[in-house]
Protein backbone atom coordinates (compact mmCIF):
# COMPACT_ATOMS: atom_id res chain seq x y z
CA UNK A 1 0.00 0.00 0.00
CA UNK A 2 1.18 3.17 -0.93
CA UNK A 3 2.63 5.89 1.65
CA UNK A 4 1.48 9.30 2.12
CA UNK A 5 2.98 11.70 4.53
CA UNK A 6 2.41 15.67 4.67
CA UNK A 7 2.30 18.25 7.49
CA UNK A 8 0.79 21.65 7.97
CA UNK A 9 3.44 24.15 10.40
CA UNK A 10 1.84 26.09 13.47
CA UNK A 11 2.77 29.62 12.75
CA UNK A 12 -0.69 31.06 12.39
CA UNK A 13 -4.26 30.13 12.04
CA UNK A 14 -5.00 27.73 9.20
CA UNK A 15 -5.93 29.54 5.36
CA UNK A 16 -8.36 28.76 3.07
CA UNK A 17 -5.00 28.44 1.49
CA UNK A 18 -4.01 25.24 3.40
CA UNK A 19 -7.43 23.84 3.33
CA UNK A 20 -7.90 23.93 -0.93
CA UNK A 21 -4.09 23.12 -1.79
CA UNK A 22 -3.11 20.61 0.95
CA UNK A 23 -5.83 19.93 3.62
CA UNK A 24 -9.34 18.76 1.79
CA UNK A 25 -7.65 16.45 -0.24
CA UNK A 26 -5.81 14.58 2.79
CA UNK A 27 -9.48 14.19 4.03
CA UNK A 28 -10.90 13.32 0.94
CA UNK A 29 -8.91 10.95 -1.21
CA UNK A 30 -5.45 10.52 0.34
CA UNK A 31 -6.70 8.70 3.59
CA UNK A 32 -9.12 6.53 1.88
CA UNK A 33 -6.17 5.15 -1.01
CA UNK A 34 -3.46 4.83 1.61
CA UNK A 35 -1.42 4.33 4.61
CA UNK A 36 -1.30 8.27 4.99
CA UNK A 37 0.43 10.34 8.07
CA UNK A 38 -0.19 14.09 8.73
CA UNK A 39 1.91 16.20 11.04
CA UNK A 40 1.14 19.36 12.95
CA UNK A 41 5.22 19.88 12.38
CA UNK A 42 5.67 22.06 15.24
CA UNK A 43 9.43 22.05 14.92
CA UNK A 44 9.57 24.15 11.79
CA UNK A 45 7.08 26.71 13.35
CA UNK A 46 10.83 27.81 15.70
CA UNK A 47 12.69 28.88 12.78
CA UNK A 48 12.15 32.51 12.83
CA UNK A 49 10.99 34.53 15.86
CA UNK A 50 8.14 32.92 18.03
CA UNK A 51 6.25 32.99 21.05
CA UNK A 52 6.50 29.98 22.75
CA UNK A 53 2.78 29.94 24.18
CA UNK A 54 0.89 31.04 21.05
CA UNK A 55 3.50 27.99 19.26
CA UNK A 56 1.65 25.53 21.32
CA UNK A 57 -1.92 27.13 20.98
CA UNK A 58 -1.89 26.71 17.71
CA UNK A 59 -0.46 23.37 17.54
CA UNK A 60 -3.40 22.19 19.28
CA UNK A 61 -5.36 24.41 17.15
CA UNK A 62 -4.14 22.78 13.79
CA UNK A 63 -4.60 19.03 15.20
CA UNK A 64 -8.42 20.41 16.01
CA UNK A 65 -8.94 21.76 12.74
CA UNK A 66 -7.46 19.16 10.62
CA UNK A 67 -10.06 16.34 12.68
CA UNK A 68 -12.84 19.06 12.36
CA UNK A 69 -11.72 19.39 8.19
CA UNK A 70 -12.20 15.36 8.66
CA UNK A 71 -9.24 12.92 8.86
CA UNK A 72 -10.35 10.40 10.37
CA UNK A 73 -8.08 8.68 13.09
CA UNK A 74 -9.40 5.29 12.06
CA UNK A 75 -8.00 5.83 8.77
CA UNK A 76 -4.59 8.00 9.12
CA UNK A 77 -2.25 8.60 11.51
CA UNK A 78 -2.53 12.31 12.50
CA UNK A 79 0.67 13.14 15.17
CA UNK A 80 2.62 16.28 16.33
CA UNK A 81 6.42 16.56 15.03
CA UNK A 82 8.05 17.01 18.15
CA UNK A 83 6.44 14.25 19.51
CA UNK A 84 8.17 11.76 17.28
CA UNK A 85 11.87 12.08 17.49
CA UNK A 86 12.99 10.21 14.93
CA UNK A 87 12.61 13.29 12.76
CA UNK A 88 15.19 14.90 14.39
CA UNK A 89 17.61 11.95 14.54
CA UNK A 90 17.09 11.42 11.40
CA UNK A 91 17.50 15.34 10.29
CA UNK A 92 21.09 15.39 11.14
CA UNK A 93 22.26 12.56 8.68
CA UNK A 94 20.78 14.19 6.02
CA UNK A 95 22.41 17.12 7.20
CA UNK A 96 25.97 15.53 6.47
CA UNK A 97 24.21 14.84 3.00
CA UNK A 98 22.97 17.92 2.34
CA UNK A 99 25.17 21.00 0.84
CA UNK A 100 24.94 24.60 2.26
CA UNK A 101 24.84 25.77 -1.84
CA UNK A 102 21.80 23.79 -2.22
CA UNK A 103 20.16 24.90 0.67
CA UNK A 104 20.65 28.26 0.26
CA UNK A 105 19.05 27.88 -3.76
CA UNK A 106 15.93 27.44 -1.56
CA UNK A 107 13.13 30.31 -2.70
CA UNK A 108 11.67 30.29 0.69
CA UNK A 109 15.23 30.32 2.42
CA UNK A 110 15.67 33.51 0.09
CA UNK A 111 12.21 35.45 0.64
CA UNK A 112 12.79 34.54 4.38
CA UNK A 113 16.11 35.30 5.59
CA UNK A 114 15.71 38.59 3.60
CA UNK A 115 12.23 39.26 5.90
CA UNK A 116 14.13 38.04 9.46
CA UNK A 117 17.15 40.38 8.51
CA UNK A 118 15.08 43.07 7.60
CA UNK A 119 12.98 43.21 10.42
CA UNK A 120 16.61 43.30 12.63
CA UNK A 121 16.29 39.83 13.97
CA UNK A 122 19.33 37.34 13.14
CA UNK A 123 18.57 34.75 10.93
CA UNK A 124 18.34 31.57 12.46
CA UNK A 125 20.66 28.57 11.02
CA UNK A 126 17.49 26.42 11.58
CA UNK A 127 15.78 28.70 9.05
CA UNK A 128 18.76 27.52 6.48
CA UNK A 129 18.20 23.86 7.65
CA UNK A 130 14.57 23.75 6.98
CA UNK A 131 14.12 22.12 4.32
CA UNK A 132 16.44 19.23 5.30
CA UNK A 133 13.87 18.51 8.95
CA UNK A 134 11.47 18.63 6.26
CA UNK A 135 13.42 15.79 4.41
CA UNK A 136 13.43 13.81 7.36
CA UNK A 137 9.69 13.95 8.27
CA UNK A 138 8.91 12.70 4.33
CA UNK A 139 12.21 10.36 4.17
CA UNK A 140 11.34 8.43 7.69
CA UNK A 141 8.58 7.02 6.51
CA UNK A 142 9.25 5.58 3.27
CA UNK A 143 6.56 8.36 2.18
CA UNK A 144 5.76 7.76 -1.83
CA UNK A 145 3.87 10.78 -2.18
CA UNK A 146 4.00 13.97 -0.37
CA UNK A 147 0.14 15.98 -1.24
CA UNK A 148 1.16 19.53 -0.78
CA UNK A 149 0.15 22.88 -2.83
CA UNK A 150 2.70 24.48 -5.27
CA UNK A 151 4.76 26.24 -3.00
CA UNK A 152 6.27 22.99 -1.64
CA UNK A 153 7.25 21.45 -4.97
CA UNK A 154 10.95 22.89 -4.40
CA UNK A 155 11.53 21.26 -1.21
CA UNK A 156 9.89 17.96 -1.88
CA UNK A 157 12.43 17.93 -5.43
CA UNK A 158 15.43 18.71 -2.58
CA UNK A 159 14.30 15.55 -0.77
CA UNK A 160 14.63 13.99 -3.43
CA UNK A 161 17.72 14.60 -4.46
CA UNK A 162 18.97 13.86 -0.68
CA UNK A 163 17.26 10.24 -0.82
CA UNK A 164 18.94 9.64 -4.20
CA UNK A 165 22.37 10.78 -2.88
CA UNK A 166 22.21 8.93 0.51
CA UNK A 167 21.49 5.66 -1.23
CA UNK A 168 23.80 6.26 -3.77
CA UNK A 169 26.72 6.56 -0.86
CA UNK A 170 25.23 4.04 1.50
CA UNK A 171 23.12 1.39 -0.06
CA UNK A 172 19.63 1.70 -0.53
CA UNK A 173 17.77 2.82 2.11
CA UNK A 174 15.22 5.36 1.43
CA UNK A 175 12.26 5.15 -1.00
CA UNK A 176 12.33 8.29 -3.22
CA UNK A 177 8.97 9.91 -2.64
CA UNK A 178 7.29 12.50 -5.33
CA UNK A 179 4.74 15.35 -4.40
CA UNK A 180 1.31 15.47 -5.60
CA UNK A 181 -0.54 18.70 -6.04
CA UNK A 182 -4.37 19.46 -6.53
CA UNK A 183 -5.13 20.47 -10.43
CA UNK A 184 -7.00 23.87 -9.12
CA UNK A 185 -6.12 25.88 -6.40
CA UNK A 186 -2.66 24.71 -5.89
CA UNK A 187 -1.67 28.16 -5.32
CA UNK A 188 -4.64 30.37 -3.77
CA UNK A 189 -3.35 33.78 -3.98
CA UNK A 190 -3.79 37.00 -1.43
CA UNK A 191 -7.01 38.54 -1.94
CA UNK A 192 -5.30 42.47 -1.23
CA UNK A 193 -2.36 41.65 -3.10
CA UNK A 194 -2.82 38.40 -5.90
CA UNK A 195 0.76 38.42 -6.92
CA UNK A 196 1.42 36.80 -3.33
CA UNK A 197 0.51 33.70 -1.86
CA UNK A 198 -2.02 33.36 0.81
CA UNK A 199 0.14 33.00 3.69
CA UNK A 200 -0.89 32.16 7.05
CA UNK A 201 2.50 33.76 8.85
CA UNK A 202 1.39 36.90 7.23
CA UNK A 203 0.77 39.84 9.47
CA UNK A 204 -1.83 41.17 7.39
CA UNK A 205 -5.42 39.76 7.72
CA UNK A 206 -7.53 41.25 4.86
CA UNK A 207 -6.51 39.71 2.20
CA UNK A 208 -6.54 35.86 4.21
CA UNK A 209 -9.44 34.14 4.15
CA UNK A 210 -8.72 31.73 8.02
CA UNK A 211 -10.60 28.39 8.56
CA UNK A 212 -12.06 29.60 11.61
CA UNK A 213 -13.15 33.08 10.40
CA UNK A 214 -17.46 33.49 10.54
CA UNK A 215 -19.30 33.65 7.49
CA UNK A 216 -19.67 37.53 7.89
CA UNK A 217 -16.07 37.90 7.72
CA UNK A 218 -15.62 35.74 4.90
CA UNK A 219 -18.24 37.67 2.74
CA UNK A 220 -16.53 40.40 3.35
CA UNK A 221 -13.09 39.85 2.27
CA UNK A 222 -13.77 37.99 -0.92
CA UNK A 223 -16.52 40.78 -1.58
CA UNK A 224 -13.74 43.36 -1.06
CA UNK A 225 -10.73 41.41 -2.87
CA UNK A 226 -9.04 43.55 -5.65
CA UNK A 227 -9.74 42.79 -8.98
CA UNK A 228 -8.23 43.92 -12.05
CA UNK A 229 -8.98 46.82 -14.59
CA UNK A 230 -11.15 45.85 -16.96
CA UNK A 231 -14.95 44.60 -16.66
CA UNK A 232 -15.31 41.24 -18.03
CA UNK A 233 -14.39 37.69 -16.05
CA UNK A 234 -11.96 36.00 -18.11
CA UNK A 235 -9.33 33.50 -16.92
CA UNK A 236 -5.98 34.53 -17.01
CA UNK A 237 -3.54 33.97 -14.28
CA UNK A 238 -0.66 36.47 -15.62
CA UNK A 239 -2.58 39.49 -16.51
CA UNK A 240 -6.01 38.91 -14.48
CA UNK A 241 -4.51 37.88 -11.28
CA UNK A 242 -7.35 38.95 -8.66
CA UNK A 243 -10.51 37.48 -11.53
CA UNK A 244 -8.12 34.30 -12.15
CA UNK A 245 -7.68 33.69 -8.33
CA UNK A 246 -11.57 34.00 -7.39
CA UNK A 247 -12.21 31.66 -10.16
CA UNK A 248 -9.59 29.22 -8.89
CA UNK A 249 -10.98 29.57 -5.40
CA UNK A 250 -14.72 29.15 -6.78
CA UNK A 251 -13.92 26.10 -9.22
CA UNK A 252 -12.03 24.37 -5.94
CA UNK A 253 -15.03 25.16 -3.62
CA UNK A 254 -17.43 23.86 -6.54
CA UNK A 255 -15.73 21.42 -8.16
CA UNK A 256 -15.58 23.12 -11.17
CA UNK A 257 -13.38 23.91 -13.95
CA UNK A 258 -12.06 28.02 -13.66
CA UNK A 259 -11.77 28.86 -17.52
CA UNK A 260 -15.69 27.55 -18.04
CA UNK A 261 -16.52 29.01 -15.07
CA UNK A 262 -15.52 32.44 -16.38
CA UNK A 263 -18.02 32.41 -19.43
CA UNK A 264 -20.89 32.61 -17.05
CA UNK A 265 -20.38 35.51 -15.64
CA UNK A 266 -21.03 39.52 -17.00
CA UNK A 267 -19.48 41.34 -13.86
CA UNK A 268 -17.05 41.27 -11.06
CA UNK A 269 -19.48 41.37 -8.58
CA UNK A 270 -21.98 38.64 -9.31
CA UNK A 271 -18.29 35.99 -9.23
CA UNK A 272 -17.60 37.73 -5.77
CA UNK A 273 -21.02 36.65 -4.65
CA UNK A 274 -20.96 33.30 -5.92
CA UNK A 275 -17.58 32.58 -4.35
CA UNK A 276 -18.55 34.54 -1.16
CA UNK A 277 -21.28 32.42 -0.85
CA UNK A 278 -19.77 28.77 -1.73
CA UNK A 279 -16.45 29.33 0.53
CA UNK A 280 -18.87 29.96 3.73
CA UNK A 281 -20.80 26.62 2.73
CA UNK A 282 -17.14 24.76 1.77
CA UNK A 283 -15.68 25.87 5.49
CA UNK A 284 -19.26 25.81 7.34
CA UNK A 285 -18.74 22.46 8.21
CA UNK A 286 -15.08 22.45 9.39
CA UNK A 287 -16.05 25.59 12.22
CA UNK A 288 -18.86 23.77 13.65
CA UNK A 289 -17.15 20.32 13.68
CA UNK A 290 -14.17 22.49 15.18
CA UNK A 291 -16.46 23.83 17.63
CA UNK A 292 -17.73 20.79 18.76
CA UNK A 293 -14.29 19.31 19.23
CA UNK A 294 -12.43 22.43 21.18
CA UNK A 295 -14.68 21.45 23.54
CA UNK A 296 -13.68 17.89 23.56
CA UNK A 297 -9.47 18.09 24.38
CA UNK A 298 -9.13 15.26 26.04
CA UNK A 299 -10.46 13.51 22.66
CA UNK A 300 -7.73 15.06 20.68
CA UNK A 301 -4.57 15.03 22.99
CA UNK A 302 -5.69 11.36 22.56
CA UNK A 303 -5.94 11.13 19.11
CA UNK A 304 -1.95 12.44 19.13
CA UNK A 305 -0.90 10.38 21.60
CA UNK A 306 -1.81 7.30 20.00
CA UNK A 307 -0.70 8.40 16.68
CA UNK A 308 2.85 9.74 18.32
CA UNK A 309 3.03 6.01 19.14
CA UNK A 310 2.08 4.40 15.86
CA UNK A 311 4.46 6.95 13.97
CA UNK A 312 7.41 6.27 16.03
CA UNK A 313 6.78 2.41 15.42
CA UNK A 314 6.86 3.17 11.72
CA UNK A 315 9.59 5.56 11.46
CA UNK A 316 12.32 3.93 14.30
CA UNK A 317 13.35 0.75 11.87
CA UNK A 318 13.76 3.00 9.00
CA UNK A 319 15.89 5.34 10.69
CA UNK A 320 17.61 3.07 12.71
CA UNK A 321 18.89 1.80 9.31
CA UNK A 322 19.76 4.92 8.14
CA UNK A 323 21.87 5.02 11.29
CA UNK A 324 23.97 1.71 10.75
CA UNK A 325 24.00 2.31 6.65
CA UNK A 326 26.21 5.66 7.20
CA UNK A 327 28.85 3.83 9.48
CA UNK A 328 27.33 4.80 12.99
CA UNK A 329 28.09 1.79 15.74
CA UNK A 330 24.84 0.25 16.79
CA UNK A 331 24.46 0.58 20.48
CA UNK A 332 23.09 -2.12 21.02
P1 LIG B 1 2.58 25.15 5.35
O1 LIG B 1 2.27 24.95 6.79
O2 LIG B 1 3.02 26.49 4.90
O3 LIG B 1 1.30 24.77 4.48
C1 LIG B 1 0.60 23.54 4.63
C2 LIG B 1 0.12 23.07 3.27
O4 LIG B 1 -0.72 24.05 2.68
C3 LIG B 1 -0.24 24.39 1.37
N1 LIG B 1 -0.48 25.82 1.14
C4 LIG B 1 -1.12 26.31 0.08
N2 LIG B 1 -1.67 25.72 -0.99
C5 LIG B 1 -2.26 26.51 -1.90
N3 LIG B 1 -2.33 27.87 -1.78
C6 LIG B 1 -1.78 28.50 -0.73
N4 LIG B 1 -1.86 29.81 -0.61
C7 LIG B 1 -1.14 27.72 0.26
N5 LIG B 1 -0.50 28.02 1.43
C8 LIG B 1 -0.09 26.83 1.94
C9 LIG B 1 1.26 24.09 1.43
O5 LIG B 1 1.78 23.88 0.14
C10 LIG B 1 1.29 22.85 2.29
O6 LIG B 1 1.03 21.70 1.52
N6 LIG B 1 7.10 23.09 4.80
C11 LIG B 1 5.66 22.82 4.91
C12 LIG B 1 5.30 21.94 6.06
C13 LIG B 1 6.02 20.65 6.09
C14 LIG B 1 5.77 19.52 5.25
C15 LIG B 1 6.68 18.52 5.69
C16 LIG B 1 4.89 19.30 4.21
C17 LIG B 1 7.03 20.30 6.92
N7 LIG B 1 7.43 19.03 6.70
C18 LIG B 1 6.72 17.28 5.06
C19 LIG B 1 4.92 18.04 3.59
C20 LIG B 1 5.82 17.06 4.01
C21 LIG B 1 4.94 24.13 5.08
O7 LIG B 1 5.51 25.12 5.45
O8 LIG B 1 3.60 24.05 4.87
Amino acid sequence: MKRIFSGVKPTGHLTLGNYLGAVRRWVEVDQHRSEALFSVVDLHALTVEHDPARVTRLSRQAATLLLAAGLDPRLCTLFVQSHVDEHARLSYLLECTATDGELRRMIQYREKSVRARESGDGVRLSLLTYPVLMAADILAYGTDEVPVGEDQRQHVELTRDLAVRFNQRYGQTFTVPRATQPEVAARVMDLQDPTTKMGKSHAEGAGIVYLLDDAETVRRKIMRAVTDSGREVVYDRESRPGVANLLDVLAAATDGDPEALAGGYASYGALKKDTADAVVELLRPVRERHAELAADPGYVHGVLRDGAERARGMARPLVDRAYRAIGLLPAG
